[in-house]
């Protein structure tokens, strides 16, 4: 039937898992697509990018070539119904082409393995935040002071001091970073239906609904309507600007878990009957809707407190916590806040560990257990390397001699790394092969769409895709053409 472990035999080690519903699909991968990606680096980027030339410019790429890419690859995975290495050799060979294609799924697997591993640091700082967020409500309790904003009493520089006190501690920084790493292995060792649908389909609804409330709360309380000029703002000068369309581009592709397996992982637990498109559809619009809405509900706060909005990494961790302090029931929001990027956060490093554990089982037949704990294990270890970045390897700049790592430390070589060459060389990859390679009676069998829709997206797939990746690797390789 397919090949690869043996996945017709019930309780082998490679049988092949599916969603219990196509509810749970979709929560799955849009709990994969909506993550720190959206929550952090989305407004952070937008805040350094000038917003709005940066935003209009970053649907264009969701629309354009992300939304293509996605259907592409769960397609990949419905048809071949096997690791997202295996269901590319799947449709590879009944396409009559090389097996060769399956490259794209290694380095997609390998991508995904590297960021879980400094995801899952950055996560831990969520962790701690949660801890003292709900301390502060804990005091705040007691002093009957419910109502009041965040961190009563103390002063300012003495909030946005956490960040920087907590990045110097790594007896707080390593643990958090191993709590967060062992719930991500314990969720992707239970299996598709026993841990990661169950995982997304409570914790996505509880993400949707605190969101919608802290929004609309920063939309009373906060600076609404400079928020939304800010990020809408259109100043055609900035839009055609070379770094900001590649930070877009790259953000896209982040933040839709793009060129990392995940996306035909996912694809292949899912039934025949699904139609891809409009799935695709759905989790591309709920991932770019929860970006542009954390940048309603983060910069109104930010605002309000006169803080700086082109603050990049640390708006989240410093800026937002001290905007915290001036709202009324501050550490109550801060709290809910901070639980709400958890959840976020673990269905997409869920999602992460999936795709290699998958890959590895599927390849040597191990069970998924054994094989998650020796994967996200390894990748705790490596991730190690990225929290010390944050203090004593700071400047530590392993690759120093290439240009496009100069004075970058670990954790910048391999977000770098991953980020600017890895996802999109996937996704270059991954569009010539359905663009260019697979069999298009297999595709079109497979996505859901016809008529004039089709040949859409098929252009967009074999010419858009292709030549807007290649210019991104070139010019993520080679920073100095574009200045
Ligand atoms: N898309 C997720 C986010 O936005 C994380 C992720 C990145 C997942 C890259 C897969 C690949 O946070």
């Amino acid at each position: 039937m397919v090949a690869g472990g043996d996945p017709g035999v019930a309780g082998s080690a490679t049988a092949q898992e599916h969603w219990s519903s196509r509810f749970a699909f979709v929560m799955a991968a849009v709990g994969s697509a909506v993550g720190l990606g959206n929550l952090w680096r989305f407004p952070a980027e937008a805040g350094q990018n000038g917003g709005g030339a940066f935003v209009i410019f970053y649907i264009a790429c969701v629309a354009l070539i992300g939304l293509p890419l996605l259907l592409s690859e769960t397609l990949i995975g419905r048809h071949g119904k096997s690791s997202a290495v295996e269901s590319v050799r799947v449709v590879a060979r009944e396409s009559g082409g090389s097996t060769a294609w399956s490259a794209l799924a290694v380095v997609g697997a390998i991508a995904s393995f590297l960021i879980v591993s400094f995801y899952s640091v950055i996560a831990g700082w969520v962790l701690y935040y949660i801890g003292v967020f709900a301390g502060d409500l804990f005091a705040s309790i007691g002093n009957g002071n419910l109502t009041g904003g965040a961190f009563a009493g103390q002063s300012a520089e003495q909030v946005q001091g956490l960040m920087p006190a907590l990045f110097d501690n790594n007896a707080v920084m390593l643990p958090l970073h191993a709590l967060f790493m062992g719930l991500t292995i314990y969720v992707v060792a239970r299996g598709v239906t026993g841990g990661i649908e169950k995982v997304a389909v409570y914790l996505m609804p509880a993400f949707f609904i605190l969101f919608l409330g802290i929004t609309v709360y920063g939309a009373f309380s906060g600076d609404f309507a400079e928020a939304l000029a800010f990020m809408f703002a259109f100043d055609p000068a900035r839009l055609l600007h070379g770094p900001v369309m590649l930070s877009a581009l790259g953000q896209a592709f982040f933040s839709l878990s793009l060129g990392s397996a995940i996306m035909i992982t996912y694809g292949a637990y899912a039934d025949r009957g699904v139609n891809l498109a409009k799935t695709s559809g759905m989790i591309a619009a709920c991932d770019t809707s929860v970006a542009i809405i954390a940048g309603l509900c983060i910069f109104p706060i930010v605002f309000a407190a006169g803080l700086a909005v082109d603050s990049g990494p640390t708006l989240m961790f410093q800026t937002l916590p001290a905007s915290f302090q001036t709202m009324p029931a501050g550490s109550l929001i801060g709290l809910l806040f901070f639980v709400m990027v958890f959840f976020a956060a673990l269905t997409s490093s869920v999602s992460l560990l999936d795709a290699p554990t998958n890959w590895i089982r599927y390849k040597f037949g191990w069970t998924r257990a054994r094989t998650a704990v020796l994967v996200g294990g390894l990748a705790f270890v490596i991730g190690i390397f990225s929290a010390l970045s944050f203090n004593v390897m700071g400047e530590w700049y392993p690759l120093d001699f290439i240009a496009m790592f100069r004075e970058q430390n670990f954790f910048g070589v391999v977000d770098g790394f991953t980020g600017k060459i890895m996802l999109p060389l996937s996704g270059l990859l991954t569009a010539i092969f359905i663009g260019w390679v697979a069999d298009r009676r297999l595709t079109d069998a497979e996505n859901g769409i016809s008529g004039g829709l089709h040949l859409f997206w098929r252009f967009l797939v074999a010419w858009l895709c292709p030549i807007a990746l290649t210019v991104i690797l070139i010019l993520g390789i080679f920073p100095e053409l574009i200045g």
